[in-house]
């Protein structure tokens, strides 16, 4: 599997911006196959930016999706009008939506589900507070997140699915974790699926993003760690300069 660069735009840019800086991403990353970048516009703009996206530059995200497949849900986007507008990649269970909007685990796993039944590839977002760090429950908190998660979902063993790590502590917080604490981190994910899955499903189909106040400095040694397959990039997404910045660790 490719190494993936994730920009979530989340609510920062109008319309203008988004297409500007999707022009700047397509111009930047156009012949460089060697990873993949995906970027999560607002819900807002997501299909007047895929109506402009170059083929096979960028491929797209959405930051939510419905939680059910049923026509009548005021307000939500479901995962059929996602894939009806060429999105690949879906947020699940980003902490932002866990902690100030309720999202929980039930939640998590039906927009999972449907998010393969409709051909999108979940990137399920877990982490831990600064709290639960300091008490020593990342471990466990993780754990529960993953098999809350993922335990009720009938997981197509042929696709891929992609997990980033998001210490809620990191996110826009300008602190991140150190690189060597993601060793821990994907052994725990790699112990999880192949107790629940296999070895080989975790090998061949999971990936594993680190996410939290990614910036430039800190991405060539994540990108240069076994353990861990890519980043997730809030705010720094937004600032041109530096996300190409970022990318050129990919190289
Ligand atoms: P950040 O956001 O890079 O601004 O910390 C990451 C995220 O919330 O996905």
């Amino acid at each position: 599997m490719k190494k993936m660069l994730f920009a979530n735009w989340k609510m920062f840019l109008n319309e203008g911006e988004s297409f500007s800086l999707l022009k700047k991403f397509e111009y930047e990353f156009s012949g460089r196959n060697n990873f993949e970048v995906v970027i999560a516009p607002s819900m807002l703009y997501l299909s007047s930016v895929a109506s402009v996206l170059k083929k096979g530059v960028l491929a797209l995200g959405a930051q939510n999706l419905a939680m059910s497949k049923k026509d009548s849900l005021t307000g939500e986007v479901s995962a059929k009008q996602l894939k009806d507008i060429g999105c690949q990649y879906v947020l699940i269970g980003h902490s932002e939506r866990r902690t100030l909007l309720g999202e929980e685990n039930d939640q998590i796993t039906q927009k999972i589900s449907l998010a393969f039944e409709f051909g999108l590839t979940p990137v399920l977002c877990v982490g831990e507070t600064l709290k639960e760090k300091n008490e020593g429950k990342t471990e466990a908190v993780l754990l529960k997140q993953l098999s809350g998660a993922l335990k009720k979902v009938n997981l197509p063993l042929e696709k891929k699915i992609v997990i980033a790590y998001e210490p809620v502590w990191a996110i826009g917080s300008g602190t991140y974790l150190e690189v060597e604490e993601m060793e821990p981190i994907w052994k725990l994910f790699r112990r999880f699926f192949t107790s629940v899955y296999s070895e080989k499903f975790f090998d061949e189909k999971v990936m594993v993003l680190y996410g939290g106040s990614v910036n430039s400095l800190i991405s060539p040694g994540f990108l240069s760690s076994k353990y861990c397959d890519g980043l997730l990039v809030g705010r720094a997404s937004c600032d041109p300069l530096e996300f190409v910045s970022i990318a050129s660790y990919f190289d």
